[in-house]
């Protein structure tokens, strides 16, 4: 039997629009924003001016620094229009939160690179709204916030022309305070972001693109982040779970308060259990005015059920609900606070790997930017979750949220659906990387921002280690050493549980900051044996590749001839075409570092104590298109398993067969279309789990093949002649059949086929659906280079928000509702309205071709 909370369940479906629980209101304030972007500066404001006013926002999180003041004088920015109740924004674009102004495009803005993905992601964008207030919020009980998960970059906030502060790093989440400015009615709110061009090595995105939040509640409240849930010692009969409480009193009286927390189950459907599983015991304390104070306790749980990641164990969670009540009273609860939790116990072990509960569990992790696709980097739910399915359908167990802490949904999906999650705080410390990016802000805000993201993140169960840098350019400095060892300490003083790592591509084994981080991590150097001298100098350290790969291929392009080697670096052997900007789909090229997932698999196998690997990326990225990021070159990144419309690449496949060894499957490629090679060399290369490959050309054997052969990581056959007609792989473990493809030469192109994710989506403007198509010949077989213009159109309650095909080099604007073909496939992606009920039709079409469409569900 199961009580519904609204937070829990509202956060199961990912759906959290508000949670009013005892005490505590939390609502979005996602809707009814103006917008405006400016190219060049229209306020004379700049980060210099606001800085001294941002500073003190950092203050909760300064232990070791100095704290800062507020100046005194008159803040900058209230002679602003912007700020002003009186100014009209009438004109400006109606949006909603989270928005990212950039994604629409046009391509190519001026001074973007290739790198930050050629969107026009830089300038000053200004974000209005009315906020009303009613008479009980400002009656001097409450205490009222704003809490931003996101905002890129440098914001400031102002209420009714108060400034309130803000923060620079585009990647934390952060509060601000509204009390003391509230008043009665409407009020006028006003954020202001800052983007320079060249901030980043990919695609940043722009402006408020997390969710915000409207906080109300009593004076005397559990802190922001104010809970701390640890379980030193965990078993299947029983676990030990500590919590912290820390309560924040902003009244101007001394309170006295209880302190009451039960723990619940939480069931895989989000569900929260009605028993109570454990109680902590209820402690009285006196918080000064203006003070915060902390209360300690410990249960056991028997027979818990623990978190880990699947397919060999659970990710159960349990929450922790927190109740304040004012001591000596009718019992007036004050605040109710949720801490959603798992009971998992962590061994990195430098022999056997990373142990979850004590039970192996090899790292199959992927590296991935926060962008989604098409619809760019504000956050969406649905978005983040169906990239997360198609990981865990390749067997991948783990995520390095590369190179800066995500978006809070991301780690709630991570938790519940048993991802390990490595938490990386920065790509840069004191020397930057790109004129503008966070080596500018580092020496104000490293220890607030790693602060703030620890406490934020620290009772995610998913959450397996911290990162303190991705290739600092310190790294192999003494440097590199002193501020790689005041970051740990930092961390240590958070979250003495949990081990630091950080991605070292160039530091060697005698480097300080490899003395100082708990994890080796290794970027690509692993492959060319630092494992081993990594291992000989820490031997009691474990080691894994926190970055590997960075394997280049565009889909469903195949290039001849083909190398002989298992991986080969993109400019030699024909595996690339400049002129077109293709790498080939044989995924065997690198862009000169790193290597194929062949080569990554077989020193993993050669160093057998390594726990495992993140893959550059799981997902291609906007932005970073080694190796066309020049002028006029490509938009987005050639480096993911998956392309950036969601399109899995060959090598997805070779993953899978190494990652889900118990799944029967075989896939071939290329694609067996090609009119104009009849009679050449086209090589056949097959990924499986079998462990035993025959190759049938159009009925005949080419061979069969035992692991380990020639090559133990994919089944090739380089020297089959084409002719039209059909491939067959017929795969065996054990002697017995166990997988079986065919690929089948396809006619001329006659139809589009139309597929969509999910036959029914939510009508609550946000959820997705993903519309794909594929062009087919009269068989139904896949035209593999079909590049026809497909044309979608939406009728009923919903919207096209963008198309894509996953084609690095495609220019055209992401909102627009044509889209060419690529390597046969496109993507619409279309979100209901908010309140939609009914059908909504996606209709595509094409010249020559006979159209199809798909009817979605909203509810
Ligand atoms: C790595 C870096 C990543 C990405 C990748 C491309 O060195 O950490 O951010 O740039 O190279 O191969």
């Amino acid at each position: 039997m199961f009580i519904p909370s609204p937070l829990l369940l509202l956060a199961a479906a990912g759906w959290v629009q508000a949670a009013v629980s005892p005490g505590r209101d939390r609502s979005s304030l996602n809707s009814g924003w103006k917008f405006s972007r400016f190219t060049s500066n229209p306020d004379s404001l700049s980060y210099n001016t606001l800085k001294p006013w941002m500073l003190p926002l950092a203050n909760e999180f300064i232990v070791n620094g100095a704290k800062h003041q507020k100046p005194s004088g008159a803040p900058p920015g209230s002679n602003v229009q912007y700020v002003q109740e009186s100014f009209n924004d009438a004109s400006w674009q109606s949006i909603n939160l989270p928005h990212d102004w950039a994604i629409a495009g046009p391509f190519n803005a001026p001074g973007i690179s290739g790198g930050m993905g050629r969107l026009p992601s830089n300038g000053v964008g200004w974000y209005r709204r009315k906020l009303t207030a009613t008479t009980e919020d400002v009656d001097g009980s409450k205490s009222i916030f704003i809490d931003f998960d996101g905002a890129m970059s440098y914001a400031a906030v102002w209420l009714n022309g108060n400034l309130l502060g803000g923060w620079p790093f585009g990647y934390a989440s952060w509060r601000v305070d509204l009390t003391p400015y509230l008043k009665a009615g409407t009020n006028t709110l006003a954020v202001r972001l800052d983007n320079a061009v060249d901030n980043s090595r990919w695609y940043p995105g722009a402006g408020i693109y997390r969710n915000v939040w409207l906080v109300k509640m009593d004076k005397t409240h559990v802190a922001q982040w104010g809970t701390t849930i640890t379980t030193p010692s965990v078993s299947s009969s029983s676990a030990t779970v500590n919590l912290a409480v820390q309560i924040e009193n902003l009244a101007n009286a001394t309170r006295k308060v209880d302190v009451n927390t039960k723990v619940y189950a939480i069931d895989q459907s989000g569900n929260v259990g009605t028993a109570v599983v454990a109680s902590f015991d209820t402690v009285a304390i006196n918080v000064d005015a203006g003070k915060k104070q902390s209360v300690n306790g410990s249960v056991k749980i028997s027979n818990p059920r623990l978190w880990g990641p699947p397919p060999g164990q659970t990710p159960n969670l349990y929450v922790a609900v927190t109740t304040l009540t004012a001591s000596g009273t009718n019992g007036a609860v004050l605040d109710t606070y949720e801490t959603r939790f798992g009971i998992r116990s962590l061994t990195y072990d430098a022999n056997k790997g990373l142990l979850v509960n004590g039970q192996y569990v090899r790292v199959q992790g992927t590296c991935n930017h926060h962008d989604q696709g098409s619809i760019g980097t504000a956050i969406n739910f649905r978005a983040t979750q169906r990239q997360l399915q198609t990981l865990q359908e390749m067997g991948s167990n783990a995520l390095r949220t590369s190179h800066n802490p995500p978006a809070p949904e991301l780690l709630d999906l991570a938790d519940s659906m048993g991802f390990m999650v490595l938490d990386e705080f920065f790509d840069c410390w004191v020397q930057g990387k790109t004129s503008n990016d966070y080596h500018l802000l580092y020496a104000d805000w490293h220890e607030p921002d790693v602060r703030a993201i620890m406490r934020r993140d620290r009772n995610h169960p998913s959450v397996i280690a911290w990162s303190l840098g991705n290739e600092i350019p310190e790294q192999g400095s003494s440097q590199g050493g002193t501020e790689g060892q005041e970051l740990q300490n930092i961390v240590k003083s958070e979250d003495p549980t949990r081990y630091t790592t950080s991605a070292m591509n160039s530091a060697s084994e005698t480097s300080a900051l490899a003395n100082v981080i708990d994890i080796e991590g290794l970027n690509y150097q692993g492959e060319y044996g630092a494992y081993g001298s990594f291992r000989n100098k820490f031997p009691n350290k474990m080691i894994w590749g926190s970055e590997t790969a960075s394997c280049i291929s565009s889909r469903g392009t195949y290039l001849f001839p083909v190398t002989s080697s298992n991986n080969a670096v993109y400019s030699s052997n024909g595996g690339s075409d400049s002129s077109r900007m293709w790498i080939s789909a044989y995924d065997l090229q690198n862009p000169g570092w790193g290597g194929s997932p062949d080569t990554v698999f077989q020193s993993q196998d050669n160093f057998p104590f390594v726990a495992g690997e993140f893959v550059w990326t799981g997902f291609d990225y906007i932005g970073e298109p080694t190796p066309y990021g020049g002028n006029g070159g490509a938009r987005s990144s050639y480096f993911g398993i998956v392309d950036l419309a969601g399109f899995k690449k060959d090598r997805f496949y070779s993953y899978q067969a190494r990652w889900r060894p118990e799944l029967p499957m075989a896939h071939i490629l290329p694609h067996w279309t090609w009119p104009e090679r009849v009679g050449q060399v086209t090589p056949v290369h097959v990924f499986s789990s079998a462990d035993e490959v025959e190759l049938f050309v159009n009925g005949v054997s080419a061979g069969r093949q035992k692991r380990p052969g020639k090559s133990v990581y994919r089944f090739r056959w380089d020297n089959v002649k084409y002719s039209a007609g059909d491939l067959r792989a017929v795969a065996y473990k054990n002697g017995n059949q166990w997988a079986v493809d065919t690929r089948k030469t396809a006619g001329s192109a006659t139809t589009l086929n139309v597929t969509v994710d999910r036959a029914s989506i939510a009508g609550d403007g946000q959820d997705l659906a993903y519309v794909s198509v594929a062009v087919t010949d009269s068989s139904g077989t896949v035209v593999p280079r079909a590049n026809n213009t497909i044309t979608f159109s939406v009728s009923g309650p919903g919207v096209l928000v963008s198309t894509d095909n996953g084609d690095p080099t495609d220019m055209t604007a992401f909102p627009s509702a044509s889209r060419k073909a690529f390597s046969g496939l496109a993507l619409a992606i279309v979100r209901a309205n908010a309140g939609a009920t009914g059908q909504i039709t996606v209709t595509a079409k094409a010249d020559g071709l006979t159209g199809g469409q798909v009817v979605i569900k909203a509810s």
